[in-house]
């Protein structure tokens, strides 16, 4: 493993948007490692409701509390933006078997594009193992409650999804 002065653990998603089970997340890495970084990121293969720049600043006001967790949005790669900032961590959320393919793939697929990169995987409380941010946003748009789902500051957002 590469020596670092400070290991930066970077935990990349689209987060659209963030949920408890995302912060769950976040709070398990945060304690493991010196510093965090939420990378917002497009994914390709979906098409996202709320734009980069909002689903960033969703994430900063929901952290902002834990000291050691900064949030970024980067284009292209995320093996590239690792190397760019001197990381080698990547950490990934595994909420039951389903998640375990994908998730294995892109392991293996960041590794191959840069050899540096370990894929460290959590596993979130029980309770958010049936969480997901579109379940999340399909409950909003038709009208039901996810203060139980998300954060106070996406909670805020996601009532604007609401159909009239
Ligand atoms: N709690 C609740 N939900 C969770 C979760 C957790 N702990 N962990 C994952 N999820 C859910 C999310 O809610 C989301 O649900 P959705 O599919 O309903 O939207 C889903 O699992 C995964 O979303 P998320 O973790 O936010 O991001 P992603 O899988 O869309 O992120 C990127 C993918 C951004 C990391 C990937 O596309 C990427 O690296 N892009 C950059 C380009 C690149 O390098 N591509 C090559 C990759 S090998």
């Amino acid at each position: 493993m590469p020596k670092r002065n400070k290991i930066i653990a970077v935990y990349p998603g689209s987060f659209d948007p963030l949920t408890n089970g995302h912060l769950d997340i976040i709070k398990k890495a945060s304690a493991m490692f010196p510093e965090i970084i939420i990378a917002a990121a497009n994914n390709l293969n979906k098409n996202h409701c709320f734009s980069l720049q909002d689903r960033l600043s969703m994430i900063k006001e929901a952290v902002k509390d834990i000291k050691n967790v900064k949030a970024a949005a980067f284009d292209g790669l995320v093996a590239d933006y690792l190397a760019r900032i001197n990381s080698f961590i990547l950490i990934r959320g595994l909420r039951a078997v389903s998640d375990f393919e994908y998730e294995f793939q892109m392991a293996l697929m960041n590794r191959n594009l840069n050899a540096k990169i370990e894929t460290i995987f959590l596993m979130p409380d029980l309770d958010y193992t049936f969480l997901s941010s579109s379940l999340v946003k399909e409950i909003a748009i038709l009208g039901g409650k996810t203060v139980k789902f998300v954060p106070p500051c996406v909670e805020k957002k996601l009532k604007l999804l609401r159909k009239r």
